[in-house]
């Protein structure tokens, strides 16, 4: 089922600086598939824009995915 955009919401962003990708708490929270809707899609209301297809192809993004998920080691 689709999620909501309030299912969406992270309060603990402040929708204006970029999320702390090295926060174990936010990574265990989020699956990988999570990271690339958001990385489509951007996030209203915050300063998220979307990236795919505009900078990066979707199997760039993986590697962007990856590589976010290595600041939670
Ligand atoms: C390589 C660069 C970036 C990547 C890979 C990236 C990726 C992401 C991802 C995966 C999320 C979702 C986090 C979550 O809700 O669990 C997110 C959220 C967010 N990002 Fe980015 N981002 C990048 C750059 C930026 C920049 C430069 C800004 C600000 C100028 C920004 C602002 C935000 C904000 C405010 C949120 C929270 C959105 C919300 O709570 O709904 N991001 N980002």
């Amino acid at each position: 089922m689709e999620k909501t955009e309030k299912e969406w919401e992270n309060p603990r962003a402040n929708r204006e600086a970029p999320l702390n990708f090295t926060d174990k708490d936010w990574q265990a929270g989020r699956i990988d598939g999570e990271l690339l809707w958001i990385s489509k899609n951007g996030s209203s209301g915050t300063a998220m824009v979307s990236f795919i297809p505009q900078v990066l192809t979707e199997y760039e993004a993986w590697h962007v995915i990856l590589y976010v998920r290595s600041f939670g080691k």
